[in-house]
């Protein structure tokens, strides 16, 4: 029953903790299982984005690309785990989370990670479907019970606020890699998907679904996804394995100013990281449970923000690294010679293998010693990030083996059958294997005013005889 008189609280403090106005609490028409309906609905669709999202990391060539795909998708987790968590307070075991909502939802989600075209697949997610996410977010806020749903209200709030953000970025992605004559297909494909979700009612079911669905445009299409890595142009030389960074990383006889360079090296290479671990996850799927995706989610995302410090190290020296070639032979070789277990092992053998000798705290050494601050910088919160990713394979990889020994010992093996093809590429005419270090050092010296180390300078180890751990191949 609506009141009449405004209510009144001690010397007109805030009324209910500030979370709404007491006309507005009074109001009854909001229940839990339309709570618990919409919240499943819209974790249905950010888990699918999330999961559409990192199986395109590695077929997609554009770097900018990977990068967002990483950083999306480790925000979708975040949500779907947000959501996950609220729908456990809500007297729901079973949760039945892992069950589809709505088939045209499906559908939709469907059609849009097996669109093959990147712009589509860019308009459809930032233009249709996180938008009307978004909205489902915004309805949610308002109409759930502010007192009696706070903690729904909340993360509701909080995803609105993290989904605009996304939203905008992607339609600039948009923007940025469609022409005039791109229009009517774009907005063709958008219409097709609008009307898709339409059918369902939207994202959260609170529309009518009158119309029935558009006529699928690939029905019978395998999801886009591919384990063969790609590159963009700027990749120049993808395969030269001429230079080992390693080996000049641990060397005493080199100083730690010049170092600096070759970590800035290393962290840009690694996005290939983030093209072995989506293969990993793809792969794998429901095999494993959604905190397992979850963690290594983030740590996917943490390995593309440390191939975006070697970015910015570049950039801040002002060298370009499109100039030298940033191999990918790693992922390449990995994603198609093992399975993803294998794959998993290897990640964790590498991580965990190169921890205390020669791992994160000494690049940290050698960064803060090299009077570089941005480089000691990012080594901080690199070795962060690798000790939280040691964990994450001590929590979910270890424990499938009987000891710590033996789980490093089935990485260990299986990067050792991974074949490196050094000599096969150089045949196959993919690469000369050159030498980019002197010309790289000789730029690097010269912007900072400084003579080349004549030492440094004929640096010449390569990864032919040794893998990145120094160990003999
Ligand atoms: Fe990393
Ligand atoms: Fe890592």
């Amino acid at each position: 029953m609506p009141r009449n008189e405004p209510y009144k609280t001690y010397r007109d403090l805030p009324e209910l903790a500030g979370l709404c106005r007491m006309t507005q609490a009074v109001k009854s028409d909001w229940s839990l299982d339309e709570s618990v309906t919409r919240l499943k609905r819209i974790h249905y669709v950010l888990r699918r984005l999330h999961e559409t999202f990192i199986a395109r990391i590695p077929g997609e060539p554009i770097y900018e690309l990977k990068t967002l795909y990483s950083h999306h998708a480790y925000l979708c987790a975040e949500q779907v785990t947000a959501i996950r968590s609220r729908v456990s307070e809500m007297r729901e075991p079973p949760l039945g989370l892992d069950k589809v909502p709505d088939a045209l939802l499906e559908g939709t989600l469907d059609e849009l990670s097996r669109c093959p075209e990147t712009v589509q697949f860019l308009s459809g997610v930032y233009s249709v479907v996180l938008p009307a996410c978004l909205a489902a977010c915004e309805r949610l806020r308002v109409d759930a019970h502010p007192i009696a749903d706070a903690p729904t209200v909340r993360i509701a709030k909080l995803m609105a606020y993290e989904l605009t953000e996304l939203c905008d970025t992607g339609t600039q992605c948009v923007a940025c890699l469609s022409s005039d004559e791109d229009q009517p297909n774009i907005s063709d494909w958008e219409d097709h998907l609008t009307a898709y979700l339409k059918s369902s009612g939207s994202i959260d079911g609170t529309a009518p679904c009158t119309e029935s669905p558009p006529e699928l445009r690939y029905p019978d299409v395998q999801k886009a996804y591919q384990h063969e890595p790609q590159r963009d142009d700027r990749f120049r030389d993808p395969y030269n394995a001429g230079v080992n960074p390693e080996a000049f990383l641990y060397d005493d006889q080199y100083a730690a100013s010049d170092k600096t360079l070759m970590i800035y090296y290393k962290r840009l290479r690694e996005i290939d990281v983030p093209e072995v671990m989506a293969t990993i996850l793809t792969d794998l799927g429901g095999a494993e449970p959604w905190e397992f995706h979850k963690e290594m989610s983030r740590q996917l995302w943490d390995e593309a923000r440390h191939a975006m410090m070697g970015e910015i190290g570049f950039a801040a020296l002002n060298l370009d690294w499109t100039e030298i070639p940033i191999n990918f032979t790693w992922s390449k070789n990995l994603n198609t010679q093992l399975n993803p277990r294998e794959r998993h092992g290897v990640l964790f053998f590498i991580e965990q293998g190169l921890m205390p000798k020669t791992g994160k705290r000494y690049e940290w050494e050698v960064a803060s010693e090299s009077g570089d601050p941005l480089a000691k910088l990012f080594q901080d919160f690199d070795w962060a990030d690798e000790v939280l990713h040691a964990q994450i394979g001590r929590r979910w990889y270890v424990p499938r083996y009987n000891s710590l020994n033996e789980a490093m010992a089935y990485g260990d093996k299986c990067w050792s059958q991974v074949l490196s093809n050094w000599q096969q590429y150089k045949d196959e005419g993919l690469t000369e294997h050159r030498n980019w270090w002197p010309d790289l050092y000789s730029k690097f010296c010269r912007l900072k005013g400084v003579i080349p180390d004549p030492n440094t300078l004929a640096f010449q180890d390569t990864y032919e005889q040794k893998r990145a751990d120094l160990e003999n191949l």
